[in-house]
């Protein structure tokens, strides 16, 4: 770790900070902009992007040199390497090479080759596809299990493939892209309720279906929303989404396997595992794979998304050797090697923000592998992220408009080969970084 540490401060001399071009404007003035001429547009952002790049100052789009770990070596799009402590992989159980699984993905690939070769709708699932469903539905507690490329492709085809255009979709506002996405696909119909407010979610639930009796309600939520590391209270959402005849959807894509004493994560921890209508997650945080699911009690329902959720029905299986990876990975989840994981993870988290706290950082929500860091203003978040990765901290950006403008964070995504130790290195890096980058730029916060 200290050869890494010593080569992350190696870096190349940058332009010096000009007129702060790069320091303003965000993706989001580049989303609607008029004009006949496609490349234009697409020019117009790229520019503006270019300048950032120019500036260090856009930390998008790296590349992995090696594994994943807990330390790694990222380069930029400036060609500039970093090497450091790695907060910026979404690794929880740091599985990615842990021999077993990779022994599963050997076998798998002698017996089957590396290729799918079909969508699960048709011919693609090999054998262990449906061991695989019916291994995930015993750790959730339902029946009805059907896979997905990737976890966007499951949450924005469950919601596109049973909501209809007279249908409702009651979502609430800070829910991943792919929920979104998916919502607006299917219906104009949807109605944005404020972040874990569920009397906001009630009142919503009431109007709705005082105006429309006749059409159907999905209230679509996360178990760990990815950007705050909090959330909702899921029985009362269950509870309310069946008073109104509505059915409740639930992405728990950062916290199953990683969270909970069995590996059940917020459904397991809020004492609701198997009592929700709708369960999707992704097999790319914990899993150490690309994939996704939707999990339901319903054999029509899972039968009728394999025929109308496009993204299962009209693209290619997960391969052979994902389908291995991920249920060397749900074995290892379930078993007494899991709980040890997911101690170290946990106390790694609680290091972390505790050590940052100690700082004076902010940081918010609740335990889980997300912690996010309150930054601030977009231009001093962009550069205290270049001071951060420069010293040895590898950590993502999240900037507007993912979330609002000015409210900048670092999101650092925690493993269970994190020990204490880094996390106590680490917080003092953000720490140092962010009063650089106050001198800086002259913001406070
Ligand atoms: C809450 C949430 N849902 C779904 C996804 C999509 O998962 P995948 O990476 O498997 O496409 C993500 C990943 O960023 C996520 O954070």
């Amino acid at each position: 770790m200290d050869e890494l540490m010593e080569r992350a401060v190696e870096t190349t001399a940058r332009e010096d900070f000009t007129d702060g071009a790069e320091l303003r404007g965000s993706s989001f003035d580049y989303l609607t902009q008029p004009g006949a001429d496609l490349a234009a547009k697409a020019q117009a952002f790229h520019a503006w992007a270019e300048n950032r790049v120019a500036h260090g100052v856009f930390p998008y789009a790296k590349r992995l040199g090696g594994r994943p770990g807990a330390t790694a070596e990222l380069t930029l799009l400036d060609g500039q390497r970093h090497a450091g402590l790695n907060f910026s992989s979404q690794e929880y159980l740091s599985l990615a090479r842990h021999p077993r699984i990779c022994a599963a993905a050997q076998a798998a690939m002698e017996r089957y080759g590396v290729h799918s070769a079909g969508s699960t709708a048709l011919a693609g699932n090999v054998e262990e596809a449906t061991l695989l469903e019916a291994e995930l539905g015993e750790l959730l507690r339902m029946p009805e299990v059907l896979l997905f490329p990737t976890g966007w492709a499951a949450g924005f085809g469950a919601i596109k493939g049973l909501v209809r255009e007279a249908d409702h979709i009651i979502i609430d506002q800070l829910a991943h892209n792919c929920l979104h996405e998916g919502a607006r696909a299917a219906t104009p119909n949807v109605h944005l309720h404020r972040h874990l407010d569920v009397d906001h979610v009630e009142r919503l639930l009431k109007r709705v279906r005082q105006r429309d009796p006749h059409n159907g309600i999905l209230v679509v939520t996360e178990g760990c929303f990815s950007m705050d590391a909090d959330s909702p209270d899921i029985r009362r959402l269950q509870s309310l989404a069946h008073e109104h005849g509505a059915l409740l959807m639930v992405d728990v894509a950062h916290d199953l396997g990683c969270m909970g004493p069995g590996g059940g994560g917020q459904l397991e921890l809020q004492g609701v595992l198997g009592q929700v209508d709708l369960v999707m997650g992704s097999f790319s945080k914990t899993f150490a794979s690309n994939g996704g699911f939707v999990a339901t009690h319903d054999r029509a329902i899972k039968e009728y998304l394999r025929f109308y959720a496009a993204p299962n029905t009209f693209s290619n299986a997960l391969s052979p050797v994902q389908v291995a990876i991920i249920r060397a990975c749900l074995a290892i989840v379930r078993s007494g090697e899991g709980v040890e994981r997911r101690d170290r993870l946990m106390r790694a988290i609680l290091g972390l923000r505790g050590a940052l706290t100690e700082q004076g950082i902010t940081v918010l929500g609740h335990p889980s592998p997300i912690v996010p860091v309150m930054l601030g203003h977009d231009a001093l978040a962009r550069v205290a992220s270049r001071e951060m990765s420069q010293a040895g901290l590898l950590a993502n950006l999240v900037e507007y408009p993912a979330v609002s403008l000015n409210s900048a964070r670092l999101r650092m995504q925690v493993m269970a080969d994190h020990t204490p130790a880094l996390a106590q290195t680490a917080a003092r890096i953000v720490a140092d970084s962010l009063q650089r980058a106050r001198d800086l730029t002259g913001h406070a916060n």
